[in-house]
């Protein structure tokens, strides 16, 4: 069960205005079966409007023993995450990698009931794809399916740097949405949890207090980044899984920003097009948002102001600290 609020707020009437698009906060009313949670209170999280027709869809999905799902806010090494541990699943089945795109191979759970469209084919995609599954979601705890915390199945926490993580939104939400708004008024929209999935800051926490169960694994982009192999090695280990050298080093070429970036079937350049035609935007491939865009750490200095900066790390210290969660300030 779950109560919807329209945002009446300045981010909201620019939505509305520019693109017709109604945000709604949303509010999980049920009991979240997760004793490490219980006295955790869950915030609502800001969706679109057509969220609403399906979010009694995903939250009665039925899930599978052996799926594994991939868990992340958006931007934060998603995709990166979806395609190591696809071909990790997979026994580095490189050929299909290469031919079947990833949103294929890793269907991306919510999809349509955030992008504009009317379709309602991809919980039916997913009930007919083949075990074991790996399922790519941006929700927070309180809108996953509840049958994940009965059939405990496999969940990998991605998390990144939030100062990264707002630039890269950024440019994403500015180039397909055409939010038009300067960085700096996104930043404030993330700080004051009025973008699309807010708020950062408690799904990480939420994931953050659960990482020790024996079915979660918790890592970061930045782990991801400065050691791959460890990384890999870390998830094998967690997906009971078992390749030698070779196997590992073939895959952290195929996994490199470069060849991820080049390979139509890992760079999602399929879901940009999905999202522009759903926004009717045209798509031209000179000007498109690129999906892999720097692939780096620290890009926001670059970007950002040093007054954004202080205030995300003031944010990032107030929500983090209590729970002695030490990463980014
Ligand atoms: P930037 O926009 O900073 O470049 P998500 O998949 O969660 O949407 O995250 C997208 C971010 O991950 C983008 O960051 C993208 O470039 C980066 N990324 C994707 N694949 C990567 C890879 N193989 N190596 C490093 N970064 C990668």
């Amino acid at each position: 069960m779950f109560r919807f609020e329209e945002l009446q707020n300045a981010v909201a009437d620019n939505f509305k205005r520019k693109k017709g698009i109604r945000l709604f906060n949303v509010f999980p009313l049920d009991c979240i079966p997760i004793e490490t949670l219980k006295s955790w209170t869950f915030k609502p999280t800001c969706m679109p409007l057509q969220y609403q027709t399906q979010a009694e869809a995903f939250a009665n999905f039925k899930v599978r023993e052996d799926d594994i799902w991939i868990v992340t806010y958006p931007k934060c090494g998603t995709t990166w995450a979806q395609e190591m541990t696809w071909m990790l699943v997979n026994d580095m089945n490189f050929d299909e990698a290469n031919s079947v795109d990833l949103t294929e191979r890793s269907i991306f759970f919510e999809v349509e009931g955030i992008a504009p469209t009317d379709k309602c084919e991809v919980l039916e995609l997913l009930n007919k794809q083949k075990s074991p599954r790996v399922i790519k979601t941006h929700l927070p705890i309180g809108l996953l399916p509840r049958d994940i915390w009965l059939k405990k199945c496999k969940i990998m926490y991605v998390t990144r740097d939030p100062k990264d993580m707002i630039v890269s939104y950024y440019h994403q939400m500015n180039n397909i949405v055409s939010c038009n708004m300067s960085i700096e008024e996104f930043v404030e929209c993330i700080l004051t949890d009025n973008m699309i999935y807010s708020s950062f800051w408690n799904h990480v926490l939420e994931f953050w207090l659960i990482r020790n169960k024996f079915n979660v694994l918790f890592f970061t982009y930045e782990d991801m980044k400065r050691d791959l192999e460890g990384i890999i090695g870390k998830t094998s280990t967690f997906l009971e899984k078992d390749y030698n050298a070779k196997q590992i080093s073939l895959l952290m070429e195929h996994l490199s920003f470069k060849n991820m970036k080049a390979t139509p079937t890992c760079n999602n350049e399929s879901l940009v097009k999905m999202i522009y035609s759903a926004y009717k935007l045209e798509y031209d491939e000179k000007t498109a948002f690129k999906f892999m865009r720097k692939g780096l750490i620290g890009e926001h200095k670059k970007e950002l102001t040093p007054y954004c900066i202080v205030r995300i790390n003031a944010k990032t210290k107030e929500m983090f600290e209590p729970y002695g969660l030490n990463l980014y300030t």
